[in-house]
């Protein structure tokens, strides 16, 4: 198996910050207790601790610690969002309105509630990615219950107006969602000033562990109604049944209480880093361009494609490097990237880009590897195409 070193995918995951894995450790087994166990101190202890984590979680959105459901992480936080509003709001309407540069956790539960009589308008995004407030403005029906927007996207790391788009929304008494599984932990996300009604959260994103997030529920002005799906002992005020895994929820609450304190000074460190790339592979490589709003976007991110290299076999000769491309083979998608096509990409280009995705571990000489690395590979790859 080649070794890869040098995570740059943080994307996809991230590793859990040391402070957040000791924070949690007692919660498995000196501090084991189920906080539905209400008549002794070994549930009122895990009560406690995920109290906390609900103050943790709530200030780091601008939310109120009784507007935080626990779930599995982002994808089910969405499925809670989308098809429990859907449920509730059935007899106000059945049109809902996103983009096409979801998440397949929004795409896919859109389309099965399109399978069951509700009608999904996808919008369109410009060239870099951004969606423009008049398509949405024009898209928005007497009918239209719901919106989801991507916050933060996964490949191209484009940031949408969250705060002009919650404020159209709310002006046309529509429900806003926002898969915020990129963002939060990043990037500023404020539910009030941005009049979020619903919003998906992901641990693993942000220095926290696997298997745990949330959904922020908004409880006033106004109140959102959810229809649960997980039915069983009425836990989370019956939005959410299930055991709380209180060990994740400290690991949750813990991962935000740094990002809180730590987002501003983090993600001006991984932006130089990140700007350090592209400079340098744009500037010392022909045929580079960079894929996004050129600077709305995350900090850590950089999508960039290569004229006349195809991704997949890049990936596989950048073997010091954890990367990933926006080509078929290396993504669970069926062909080109979904996002990458949608700013206009074509076919060649969308399969020949790499995603970098920086983060809280990654180091300035890891970056002048990865740098030297992609520069020897690409060179080498476009000789071979030029050798007779
Ligand atoms: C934008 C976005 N939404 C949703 C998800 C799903 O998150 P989770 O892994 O917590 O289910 C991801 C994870 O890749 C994501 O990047």
């Amino acid at each position: 198996m080649t070794k890869r070193r040098i995570y740059l995918d943080n994307h996809a995951t991230t590793p859990v910050d040391p402070r957040v894995l000791e924070a949690m450790l007692p919660y498995f087994n000196e501090r084991f207790g189920n906080p539905a166990s209400k008549s002794h101190p070994f549930g009122w202890e895990a009560q406690n601790a995920v109290d906390q984590a609900l103050g943790q979680v709530a200030a780091l959105i601008g939310a109120s610690e009784n507007e935080i459901v626990f779930t599995s992480g982002a994808t089910e936080s969405i499925n809670l969002a989308l098809k429990g509003a859907a449920a509730a709001y059935r007899g106000k309407g059945r049109h809902i309105v996103t983009t096409t540069i979801e998440h397949r956790a929004v795409l896919d539960p859109c389309q099965l509630l399109a399978d069951n009589g509700f009608e999904i308008t996808r919008l369109d995004v410009d060239r870099d990615g951004i969606l423009a407030l008049d398509d949405l403005a024009a898209a928005l029906r007497e009918d239209t219950i719901l919106v989801s927007i991507i916050h933060a996207n996964n490949e191209i790391g484009v940031i949408q107006d969250i705060e002009a788009i919650g404020a159209l929304c709310r002006g046309k008494g529509v429900l806003l969602h926002v898969d915020a599984a990129q963002s939060v932990g990043k990037i500023p996300v404020d539910v009030d000033g941005m009049q979020i009604d619903l919003l998906s959260i992901s641990a693993h994103k942000y220095y926290g562990p696997k298997g745990i997030g949330a959904l922020y529920v908004r409880r006033r002005s106004p109140r959102v109604q959810l229809q649960p799906q997980m039915h069983g002992g009425g836990h989370q005020k019956g939005l959410r049944a299930g055991t709380l895994p209180v060990p994740l929820i400290v690991g949750l609450g813990v991962a935000s209480s740094i990002a809180w304190n730590e987002m501003a000074e983090e993600g001006r460190r991984i932006a130089q880093l990140r700007d350090h790339l592209i400079e340098e592979l744009t500037g010392r490589l022909d045929g580079v361009t960079q894929n996004g709003h050129p600077s709305q976007r995350l900090p850590g991110n950089a999508n960039l494609s290569f004229t006349g290299v195809d991704g997949a076999r890049l990936l596989s000769a950048l073997s010091n490097l954890a990367v990933s491309s926006g080509s078929a083979c290396a993504s669970e998608e069926a062909g080109p990237s979904h996002v990458l096509r949608a700013i206009g990409l074509p076919g060649s280009l969308a399969a020949a880009s790499l995603r970098f995705g920086l983060g809280r571990f990654t180091t300035a000489q890891e970056i002048d590897c990865a740098i030297n690395e992609v520069y020897q590979a690409v060179n080498r790859m476009r000789d071979q195409r030029k050798a007779p």
